[in-house]
């Protein structure tokens, strides 16, 4: 055994967890591969919504939150990941694992993985601290975006006009209708959104209108929703930018659970070109370019702790490369490439 190089077992532990991340309608788009001595993401263009998501921005956002959630887990386990980025044609990263001294921080950055729930219900009315409001931009920034907490009225109206605008023209496209209903209502599968972790969008008056899935099975709460409104956005919108916005989304939703936060993806207004840009211009005031919208607050006071979504098993998203020297030996210095 090579202690520089993680044995297997460990990396098939550390992406048990990185699967734990959202995906747009729990698609799961990932591809991963262990070859011995690298990890290997790869999107899974089979698992392309392409009527939700037709320029493939959420599939590499969902990637990302992967990812993120990828050096998280390894980090607990006591290996950095150095992470190299689309260093080649359909590949969106090539991860090496060096030893790492694990601290308490990064433990508990992993144990939120599990715990973490997307929560569509309406959230407790109470404002973020300012300390935790604090905490979430810093994990965006760390990870190259911008977390712009909505506030004020113009922007919060153009936030919710933007999503109601999605809504409709969503409604009104027959292939979306039949791609989403394919994806969720879901009983007992492995991937897609299940019916019991849906509430009936159409059926409240909320502030904001969020995705209508093909079945509801979860009671909304009451009263007026007290999430808060965050839009985390990049610089530019290239297929570094997406898939770095899912990392920032990975560390701001687990930041938010660390902090006993519920949270969201909403990501329908960001979907179509005429929406996503009022959200440009009139959210963003034309800095940076949106990618998601999280819902963040407290959990809805008195209801039920949400069933975690399932996910695909492990052997059907990780496939082991057979290495010549077998996984966790080195490569003699003559066999390596320069
Ligand atoms: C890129 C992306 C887009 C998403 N869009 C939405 C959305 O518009 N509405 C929604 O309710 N959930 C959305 N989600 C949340 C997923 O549906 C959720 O992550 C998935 O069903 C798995 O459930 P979990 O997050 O509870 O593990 C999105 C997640 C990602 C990563």
């Amino acid at each position: 055994m090579n202690r520089n190089l993680p044995d297997a077992y460990t990396v098939k532990a550390a992406i048990a967890l990185a699967v734990r991340a959202p995906s747009v309608h729990n698609s799961q788009p990932w591809d991963w591969r262990f070859t011995g001595r690298t990890v290997e993401l790869r999107a899974d263009p089979r698992r392309h919504l392409r009527n939700a998501d037709p320029d493939g921005r959420d599939l590499l956002v969902s990637c990302g939150c992967a990812l993120h959630h990828f050096t998280v887990a390894a980090a607990a386990m006591g290996w950095a990941a150095q992470v190299h980025r689309l260093p080649e044609p359909g590949l969106l990263a090539r991860i090496d694992l060096v030893p790492h001294d694990t601290r308490d921080g990064d433990i508990a950055l992993a144990a939120a993985i599990p715990r973490r729930r997307s929560d569509r219900r309406r959230f407790a009315e109470r404002p973020l601290l300012v300390r935790d409001e604090v905490f979430l931009r810093k994990s965006a920034a760390d990870q190259g975006a911008a977390l712009r907490i909505v506030t004020d009225a113009p922007h919060l109206t153009a936030l919710t006009r933007a999503a109601a605008e999605a809504g409709g023209l969503h409604r009104a496209d027959p292939d979306y209708a039949i791609e989403l209903a394919a994806w969720s209502g879901r009983h007992y599968a492995p991937d897609g959104v299940p019916a019991q972790n849906a509430v009936l969008a159409h059926a409240a008056t909320r502030e904001l209108r969020v995705r209508d899935f093909a079945d509801a099975g979860l009671s909304d709460t009451e009263g007026r929703d007290g999430a808060v409104l965050t839009v985390l956005s990049t610089t530019g919108d290239s297929a570094l930018d997406r898939l770095r916005a899912g990392e920032a989304a990975g560390a701001v939703l687990l930041t938010a659970t660390r902090l006993n936060l519920a949270s969201c993806v909403y990501t329908e207004p960001l979907e179509l070109t005429s929406t996503r840009g009022l959200i440009r211009d009139c959210v963003l005031d034309g800095h940076g370019e949106p990618q998601l919208v999280v819902r963040i607050g407290y959990h809805p006071e008195g209801a039920e702790p949400l069933p975690a979504t399932p996910r695909r098993p492990i052997g059907e998203v990780l496939r082991p490369v057979p290495h010549p020297y077998g996984a966790g030996l080195p490569i003699p210095a003559q066999l390596r490439g320069h």
